[in-house]
């Protein structure tokens, strides 16, 4: 039991313990929540800051450029601002994450319907929501791109709506754009395998509805926060598994004005009505694939009502080009995913780890295949083809290595393509992807794209990595420090191990090099002198020593 009564934790809770671990930053100065507060949260992401130094960023006094102040606290980076955060989200350990993940989605926990809930403690209606100040208006909801971007935009959102034949509700997380202060402009995807919400809206269409009730939740507890970007089988009830993964049921509440479920602890909820007949622009916005989305006719949300805590607090999550709080929340739980459906679905042993590129690339276009050296060559392309079509949107370009690469570092990426692979033998390319997520292209009527597969495993057992060993490398590192260089920061790999392709006798002779024996190391090679064999013939000392 956590330290409330209730057995999972709110977003309060959360903080608290992002707090007592350090891992909250917590700034009372002034801040412009359209102008300053995402780009200055955006530099531990390009600053050259290390993923494990990342914070939750909790902006306590929160402005405008008209230097209108808010009343309730903004924070961004909470629920995914690196991964332990995500994991403080979960409640285990990162490597428990998966674990965690799947129990929940094998014995989803229904939601418990409770009379009152803390995101009704302050309800807004009517005129209340109209006029500047009020309403939406009086959220500080931030600018995630300035420069860019067309509206205040809403990001950390579980977008709530129920399919009206099953009434099974969904949670999406899917952007909205402030528009009125009664008004916004909610996006979900229309492509295949897009927004579970858009589904829900064209059934709205077919059955002649002029609109679709929606709640928009800010700032849900963790864990049903954490399965709005999930993508669940379609007609799970996601807030089933969020109860599956607290081991209790999530309390939820009616709305007040729609006929929906909301969470009960939730920080803030805006109910209203889509527009199903009219499309209203929306954006541009800063997109995770790195390029700004243009305006487009999205779905209009007249606001019925915003109910919230007397002390709600605004979450936002900050996204755009990855590596971002967006791609951390999804990163943690498809990795695990691709590695099970490959391990344990298809059966391929050799299959280690499973890393979807981050950095730029937005985890759906470049997959890396970690394999076993000596994994059978079928298999490592069995890997490579259950991984390209595991997701209709992600392993656009799939890449195998082995386990001495590392997949974190497109250096050694490019090291392994450079050396291990031959583009005539180890290089597929399958037609018919579809096109996924990505910049739009006014001028291409076919969306459909292609996939890349790799095979830049070593083929044969290598040398060793060529350079010094550990004890090498440190005992220089000690003089390093000693003599007051600049500090060191060092970039694995660091060091040589003898493992691959490398004899005792090598290792003894490479031990009598470095500890000044080369002249025996003359002694030993002179005894093995041949007649007539051309230069660069190769020597072994274990086949060739006695040949005379
Ligand atoms: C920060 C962030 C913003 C997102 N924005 C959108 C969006 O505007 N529209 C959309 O359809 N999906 C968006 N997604 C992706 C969806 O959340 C994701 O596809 C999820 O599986 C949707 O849930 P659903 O399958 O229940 O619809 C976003 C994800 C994140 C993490």
């Amino acid at each position: 039991m956590k330290e409330n009564d209730r057995g999972y934790a709110d977003l309060h809770d959360h903080l608290a313990a992002l707090r007592e671990r350090g891992l909250l930053i917590e700034i009372d100065r002034p801040i412009d929540k359209d102008a300053e507060m995402h780009p200055l949260v955006r530099w531990q992401y390009v600053g050259g800051i290390e993923e494990h130094e990342r914070r939750a960023f909790l902006f306590t006094n929160v402005v405008n450029a008209q230097g209108r102040r808010y009343k309730f606290p903004v924070v961004v980076g909470a629920f995914a601002g690196n991964r332990e955060i995500y994991g403080v989200g979960m409640g285990v350990p990162l490597d428990e994450v998966q674990q965690r993940w799947d129990r929940a989605i094998a014995n989803p926990i229904p939601p418990r319907v409770v009379e009152t809930g803390a995101c009704q403690e302050v309800v807004v209606t009517g005129d209340a929501l109209k006029g500047e100040g009020n309403g939406l208006d009086a959220l500080p909801i931030p600018v995630s791109t300035p420069g860019f971007d067309g509206a205040p935009t809403l990001t950390a959102t579980n977008v709530i709506t129920r399919d009206p034949e099953t009434g099974i509700q969904n949670h999406g997380t899917y952007r909205a754009g402030l528009k009125a202060p009664d008004r916004m402009v909610v996006r979900m995807a229309t492509r295949v395998g897009g927004a579970g919400g858009y589904r829900h809206y064209q059934k709205h269409q077919q059955r002649g509805d002029k609109t679709m009730p929606i709640a928009i939740v800010l700032g849900a507890p963790p864990c049903v926060a954490f399965v709005a970007p999930m993508k669940l089988p379609v007609d799970l009830d996601e807030v089933g598994v969020a109860g599956g993964v607290a081991g209790v049921p999530i309390n939820v509440v009616r709305a007040k004005t729609v006929d929906l479920l909301v969470p009960a602890e939730a920080e803030i909820v805006i109910e209203g009505l889509i527009d199903t007949e009219y499309v209203e622009p929306e954006g541009p916005f800063g997109e995770s694939h790195g390029h700004v989305a243009l305006e487009q006719f999205n779905m209009p949300m007249r606001v019925t009502a915003i109910t919230h805590r007397k002390d709600a607090i605004v979450a936002s999550y900050l996204s755009q080009v990855t590596p971002s709080e967006s791609s951390a929340i999804k990163r943690v739980s498809f990795e695990p995913m691709f590695l099970s459906h490959l391990r344990n679905t298809l059966g391929i042993k050799g299959v280690k780890r499973v890393t979807l590129h981050e950095r730029m690339t937005a985890l759906r276009r470049m997959t890396i295949v970690t394999v076993e050296q000596g994994t059978p060559r079928s298999e490592v392309w069995r890997a490579l083809y259950g991984m390209s079509a595991f997701k209709a949107d992600c392993g656009k370009i799939g890449i195998a290595v082995n386990e001495d690469i590392d997949p974190e570092n497109s250096d050694a990426l490019f090291w392994a393509l450079a050396f291990r692979m031959n583009p005539a033998e180890d290089l597929q390319v399958l037609k018919h992807r579809s096109g996924g997520h990505g910049p739009e292209r006014e001028h291409e009527t076919d969306q459909e794209d292609a996939t890349l597969l790799i095979d830049a495993t070593a083929k044969e057992i290598l040398p060793p990595f060529a350079l010094p060993k550990r004890e090498y490398m440190e005992r220089s590192r000690k003089i390093w420090e000693e003599m007051g260089l600049p500090k060191l920061r060092p970039q694995p790999p660091w060091f040589g191990s003898p493992v691959g392709d490398w004899l005792p006798e090598w290792d003894e002779g490479g031990r009598r090099a470095a500890t000044g024996g080369y002249l025996e190391n003359g002694r030993i090679s002179e005894k093995a002198r041949r007649k007539g064999l051309r230069p660069e013939t190769s020597y072994r000392p274990d086949r060739d020593r006695d040949e005379h």
